[in-house]
């Protein structure tokens, strides 16, 4: 099992995580979004081949007003915080309750931790209520009145890979 950069390479027709914007994005937007910078996605791939995940990382910034008190008064009066984008994540429904997604969103939260580029926390869009409690069980803390917008400080990811 290997996490790679999206490539040519990669069967993305048969991906099917059931969830139609995640497989029409990934089928027809992905790659555009690789060649233009816009996000990187990274592919799991099987022993066999196949893809059985994909997520996207790229840079973002948040509004200072938008974090939790506690956290803005941490933080310096910028009014623009920098961050990492968790996109989006998926897995294909056949391979659905294998650890799989807990891996890809490990691998995304290694790699953001690893870059060198300052960032104060990996953010993630969760698409609906059920998303949410699964970023939630991976400590993400939702944004006030944006409960399915969470965040994980990198301080604390950073501390998980020690
Ligand atoms: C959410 C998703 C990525 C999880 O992938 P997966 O490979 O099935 O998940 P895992 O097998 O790694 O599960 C890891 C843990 O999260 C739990 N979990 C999985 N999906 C969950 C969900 N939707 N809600 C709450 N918990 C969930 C599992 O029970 C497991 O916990 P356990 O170890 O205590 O049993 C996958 O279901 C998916 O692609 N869903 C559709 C797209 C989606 O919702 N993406 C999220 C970003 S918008």
């Amino acid at each position: 099992m290997r996490v790679e950069v999206l490539g040519p390479q990669h069967d993305r027709a048969s991906f099917e995580s059931g969830v139609e914007p995640l497989d029409r994005y990934f089928r027809t937007q992905a790659g555009q979004d690789a060649r233009k910078n816009m996000a990187t996605p990274f592919v799991l791939v099987l022993p066999t081949g196949a893809v059985a995940g994909y997520y996207t990382l790229s840079s973002t910034a948040v509004n200072i007003g938008d974090w939790p008190d506690q956290i803005i008064r941490r933080l310096p009066r910028y009014p623009l915080i920098p961050a990492t984008l968790l996109g989006r994540l998926a897995v294909d429904r056949r391979h659905r309750g294998n650890g799989y997604g807990r891996f890809l969103l490990a691998d995304a939260l290694f790699r953001a931790v690893r870059s060198e580029i300052a960032s104060f926390a990996v953010i993630v869009d969760a698409k609906d209520e059920s998303a949410r409690r699964f970023y939630e069980r991976e400590s993400f803390l939702p944004f006030p009145d944006r409960p399915l917008k969470l965040f994980r400080p990198m301080a604390d990811i950073a501390q998980l890979f020690q």
